[in-house]
């Protein structure tokens, strides 16, 4: 496995290089990230290169058999160049160029700013390209951090050949975003505008068709980088550093181009409440490892693995002893195949003086160093047992960036979010320890018993098509409120609902409305009562069965939750959003029909149980996020592969503690 950290040798004096190199050695680390904002020291003046200050620091860390990832430095372009093409920075939807002074201060529909990303990335690899010790290659970094969107005139030329492609004609654009409303008509290709603040809202096609160009465009981007390196480099392996629950860039078609996937993980982010409470973390934390998990359908790595507390104006909470080894273990449980951790010694100037590495500003090894270092013995102890391990699950959940958009456009209640949705039910699975699946909407579902698409408010008929067959063939699928209303170009279906999906899930829809907040509509099924917010259907059966009703006001009675057979499967469908405990008695209900394989071992809240199998065995990550120990029952006798101890049945669990087992 590779374990290592993110380093910035630029940022400190020669004469420190193969101490700090001697000290990772120690550690256990055997890979380290650099380069990614190093431009104005590759090429602090343009075309006059310098790159042997890092082939020494490259160097040095192969005495010590340290591997590097390098990674192209495009996220900061040098005052120089801005300087020559002010044009690269870019605008803001006001109209309002963002200058120099942080980063990411580059527009990626910019020519100036393509030709000079071409030259820095070709003479990076031709550099680099016989150097054995260069591992692998990250491009950029965190594309779409702080700022996804630019309104300049770039890329609203950009924007206009993007639409042509798809629409063809300019009457085909018009009928798409439905332009006669609001006399918005454009009459040629020259005339249609982006997004920029215009007197009250957009049109919602223009919005959505906007914010797939942009995510185009960093595709795009990140392509061109990939092919310059791959031309030069065949053999190479690219990545790119992905933000988790990000949402702005379309991450399946970002990973696509990629080798492999990575991404940054700080778990303990939360500048506002730096209480203990991290078991509310870990399962935010869990869904974002298996996001990116569900990118390539593969392991990833962590490119950048908290490691102490965070901080650019405030300071974020310390994490606690033990807590490092538990979150690292949580990202290996998870898939990631390396852990590197961010960053090697806290920065003693710029935005990020605060952000604490495994070193302080001071250099001095202490306690999140030593445990570094053993978490890196340990790893080293075990890795036989869990390299190549993989998570099967049974249970796929849809993320779809489209559908995320269309929400974000137009939310429809007050305060309601497709994420939220997703983890409402996300985290009853979490709860129970049962793996779950990030997938998309045009993945292979067959691999599932159970399949759950919340929020699907946009189909087309290939969609259609894959959940149907799914469906077909006996798989379980569940949606929710406002599935099928709307079509791909994010006008309103003008069928009735649910559209596309009316005949899998058998109903149709009465009645509709947004529930205000505050306003309470009570919900039933069978004894039990709970609470509907944001949203209701009234749900008319048709081939469909009904398993629970409103029970409030005029809706009494009539049906929010139903099922329907269909083909050799099943549709299930919520029409509201249900509190907690009636999510749980739904999802209860829709369990009996899946038959997932038991689970051998059992713990309490706060403890996350995590499956994954090798060729050999069935490994068992067991994570305790509580601050209290927590007992852990095994229906079968196993061995803790960290510390050799037999365990018959009862696990008792330290807070913070990990144990990894497999049967004996
Ligand atoms: C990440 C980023 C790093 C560093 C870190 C701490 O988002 O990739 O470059 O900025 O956060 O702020
Ligand atoms: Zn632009």
């Amino acid at each position: 496995m590779f374990y290592g950290a993110d380093y910035y040798p630029e940022h400190w004096p020669e004469e420190r290089w193969e101490m700090d190199a001697n000290l990772m050695h120690d550690a256990h680390i055997n890979v380290v990230r650099m380069a990614e904002f190093a431009w104005s020291k590759m090429e602090p003046k343009e075309g006059e290169y310098s790159f042997e200050w890092l082939d020494k620091a490259i160097g040095i860390l192969s005495k010590y058999n340290i591997k590097v990832v390098l990674g192209t430095p495009t996220a900061a372009p040098p005052k120089w160049l801005i300087d020559k093409y002010p044009d690269i920075l870019p605008v803001d939807v006001n109209g309002h160029v963002m200058g120099f002074g942080s980063r990411r201060h580059y527009c990626p529909n910019n020519l100036h700013y393509h030709e000079y990303t071409k030259k820095i990335v070709e003479t990076m690899a031709e550099h680099y390209k016989n150097n054995q010790n260069v591992i692998a290659w990250q491009i950029d970094n965190e594309f779409g951090c702080h700022e996804s969107v630019c309104y300049c005139d770039n890329c609203l030329k950009a924007f206009r050949i993007w639409l042509k492609e798809k629409y063809g004609t300019i009457k085909n654009l018009n009928d798409s975003w439905g332009t006669i409303f609001w006399s918005q008509t454009y009459n040629d290709w020259d005339s249609v505008i982006s997004p920029r603040r215009a007197v009250t809202s957009h049109n919602p096609s223009l919005l959505l068709d906007y914010k797939r160009f942009m995510s185009d465009s960093f595709v795009k981007y990140q392509k061109m980088q990939i092919e310059i390196i791959k031309r030069i480099i065949p053999s190479s392996q690219i990545t790119h550093n992905f933000m988790g629950q990000f949402n702005q860039i379309d991450y399946y078609n970002l990973a696509k181009d990629l080798d492999f996937v990575s991404w940054d993980n700080y778990p303990v982010i939360n500048f506002g409440d730096i209480t203990f409470n991290i078991k509310k973390l870990s399962a935010n934390t869990a869904l974002s490892h298996d996001i990116t998990r569900g990118l390539k359908k593969r392991n990833f790595w962590v490119m950048e693995q908290q490691s102490g507390p965070t901080g650019w104006e405030e300071v974020g909470r310390q994490l606690k002893p033990g807590e490092m080894r538990l979150w690292v273990y949580q990202s290996i449980a998870h898939g990631a195949d390396a852990i590197v951790y961010f960053r090697w010694r806290t920065s003693t100037s710029g935005t990020e003086e605060y952000w604490h590495g495994i070193l302080d500003h001071d250099a001095v090894p202490r306690r999140r160093y030593e445990e570094v270092r053993l978490i890196g013995e340990e790893i080293k102890r075990i890795e036989k047992f869990v390299e190549g391990s993989i998570i099967n699950s049974e249970i796929a959940l849809i993320r779809s960036f489209d559908n995320e958009w269309v929400f974000e456009i137009q939310p429809h209640a007050h305060g309601f979010k497709y994420m939220e949705q997703l983890k409402k039910y996300y985290n009853y699975f979490y709860r129970r320890n049962i793996q779950v699946d990030i997938v998309n909407l045009w993945d292979d579902l067959r691999k599932y018993k159970l399949v759950i698409a919340p929020g699907l408010i946009m189909v087309n008929d290939e969609v259609a098509k894959n959940i149907s067959d799914y469906v077909k063939q006996g798989g379980i699928f569940l949606t929710t409120f406002r599935a099928g209303a709307k079509r791909w170009d994010n006008k309103m279906n003008s069928t009735s609902l649910l559209g596309y999906l009316k005949d899998i899930v058998g109903v149709d829809i009465d009645e509709y409305g947004a529930i205000p907040t505050g306003e309470e509509i009570s919900i039933k099924k069978d004894s039990e009562i709970g609470k509907a917010s944001f949203w209701y259907d009234i749900v008319k059966p048709n081939t469909a069965k009904v398993l629970g009703e409103y029970a409030s006001d005029y809706l009494d009675g009539r049906a929010f939750f139903t099922v329907n057979n269909y083909g050799n499967g099943k549709a299930y469908y919520v029409g509201t959003v249900p509190d907690d405990k009636m999510l749980q008695i739904i999802m209860d209900t829709v369990l009996k029909d899946v038959n997932l394989k038991e689970i051998s071992i059992k713990g309490k809240e706060g403890v996350e149980i995590v499956k994954k199998t090798t060729k050999s065995n069935d490994l068992y990550f067991v994570l305790n996020f509580n601050d209290k120990e927590s007992l852990v029952t095994l229906n079968k006798p196993m061995i803790d592969i960290l510390s050799g101890q037999q365990i018959e049945k009862n696990l008792h669990i330290k807070p913070l503690e990990v144990r990894i087992l497999i049967e004996k």
